[in-house]
């Protein structure tokens, strides 16, 4: 597997393309009159196909990683688990969350009093244990079979439980690292407790007032017999004070020390991030994929809007970071923000390879094996000597981790595909889905990160381009 890994800022990857001419472009695609559209035509069979075959692939079992959640309740222990899911299912990783809460929902009941989580009360106990085992072998029984990533998100909050739950895994042959959520600040449990705790189904129809005091009898049972991770129990990852410290020990392996890097940039600050292609460009209007054209008159009027726009969120033009792709369309659609910007080369258009310059109805003419084989599976395939969806996942990997560790407010200004693939991450789409998303031309995309998902809002820009077909 080829992954892209960069731990360097967006200042640092700034790298301008080296520049090509649009005109000189169309010219060379179109050809003289009579002549073929493509001056040197590729046999397209002498591609090989398995080349776009290119799944995400840690095969060896030795590499299977379960993660083990360690924390009192409220931590925000369910939280961290599905942004690891997001995460690593992004990249390509088949991962999967063993909620214990959700098994004893459904196997025992939702609604049930704090002291049924009271250690002392041993039917309990045992409904408890019995769950916990229920979610650890059928966690066990998905990574044995296909998976690649387990997170099994309880409290484990004894060491003799944490002794099963590694041992039990171990025996599988999965590589264990426990993540615990330590917090004590009394504001922060409180804040987790109303946004989390009040709308799930243990709560339903209950008074909140009643539902925190619940809650908080909960957590002082696990409190009592709460017995904190200690070096000699193995791999871990501890977070407190909200992720503004970080522990490790131990930690050994490529995924998990992803995992790692990908936790000590998370933050739970809210901010918006506006995602927003180029205004329109040459060759949107001509209906021709990639190349390095210039705006449009009505894509320069779109950097005006945006201009405008950023100047109603950010009249003291200190807030906001600006990045773009390093080509000329998105380099232009931020001249006339007034505010610096970073280009970005991982942020650059998908690479269409022999099909650059050319149309969907061209490829369709005359490389017709390409454009079925695309039509057939759009996330994998592989344009010839250019790159899939696939592909842009891996090379915009440091950007998310950018994202995820920027605390102001960051307008991205980049391409189609590309921000498929960004808005794939944060809405949680599915990696298949992303190609087929619509991120529309002169419009800008607000998502806000919260507890569970982000909030959005599509907001189009003046000059709209709704009459005309835009790509
Ligand atoms: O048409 C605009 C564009 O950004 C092209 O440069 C790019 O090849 C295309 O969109 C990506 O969209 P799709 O994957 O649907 O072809």
């Amino acid at each position: 597997m080829i992954v892209h890994w960069s731990t360097s800022s967006p200042a640092l990857q700034a790298d301008l393309a080296p520049e090509r001419s649009t005109r000189q472009r169309i010219r060379s695609l179109r050809g003289r009159p009579g002549q073929p559209l493509l001056r040197h035509p590729i046999p397209c069979r002498a591609y090989d196909r398995t080349r776009n075959n290119t799944a995400v692939q840690i095969a060896p079992d030795s590499l299977k990683l379960a993660v083990v959640m360690v924390g009192l309740p409220a931590r925000g222990k369910s939280y961290t688990a599905r942004r690891i899911e997001r995460y690593l299912s992004w990249l390509g990783y088949r991962t999967g969350v063993f909620n214990v809460g959700e098994y004893r929902r459904a196997r025992v009941g939702a609604r049930l009093p704090h002291s049924f989580f009271d250690p002392d009360n041993p039917r309990g106990e045992e409904a408890r244990r019995s769950v916990a085992m229920a979610a650890l072998e059928d966690m066990v029984a998905w990574l044995t079979d296909h998976g690649q990533v387990a997170i099994y998100d309880a409290t484990n909050s004894t060491r003799a439980r944490r002794v099963m739950v590694c041992a039990r895994c171990e025996r599988a042959g999965f590589q264990v690292l426990f993540i615990e959520i330590r917090c004590d600040d009394p504001t922060l449990i409180e804040a987790n407790i109303r946004s989390t705790k009040l709308s799930s189904p243990d709560y339903e129809d209950t008074d909140p007032d009643e539902a925190v005091t619940d809650f908080r009898a909960r957590i002082a049972h696990y409190q009592r017999v709460y017995q904190p991770l200690e070096d000699d129990e193995g791999a871990y990852l501890r977070v407190t004070g909200a992720g503004r410290g970080v522990t490790v020990s131990n930690v050994d392996g490529y995924l998990a020390a992803r995992l790692v890097f990908f936790l000590m940039n998370l933050h739970l600050t809210a901010r918006p991030i506006w995602l927003t292609r180029h205004g329109e460009s040459v060759y949107n209007a001509a209906g021709l994929l990639g190349g390095d054209p210039d705006l449009t008159p009505d894509g320069h009027r779109y950097a005006q809007s945006l201009a405008e726009f950023l100047d109603r969120c950010d009249p003291d033009r200190k807030d906001i970071v600006i990045w773009t792709s390093s080509l000329r369309r998105a380099v232009q659609t931020a001249a006339p923000l007034g505010r610096t910007s970073w280009p970005w080369r991982a942020l650059d258009e998908i690479n269409a390879g022999i099909c650059d310059s050319m149309s969907y109805a061209q490829i369709q003419e005359h490389l017709p094996e390409e454009y079925e084989a695309r039509t057939r599976d759009k996330f994998t395939y592989r344009y010839p000597r250019g790159e899939s969806y696939q592909d842009i996942i891996l090379r915009l990997d440091p950007v998310i981790i950018e994202l995820e560790r920027t605390r102001k407010p960051v307008l991205v200004i980049a391409h189609n595909a590309v921000l498929r693939a960004l808005y794939a991450y944060f809405q949680g789409v599915s990696r298949e889905r992303c190609p087929h998303l619509a991120i529309p031309l002169h419009t800008v995309i607000e998502l806000t990160p919260h507890a569970y998902g982000c909030h959005e809002t599509r907001m189009p820009l003046e000059p709209r381009l709704d009459s005309r077909e835009a790509l």
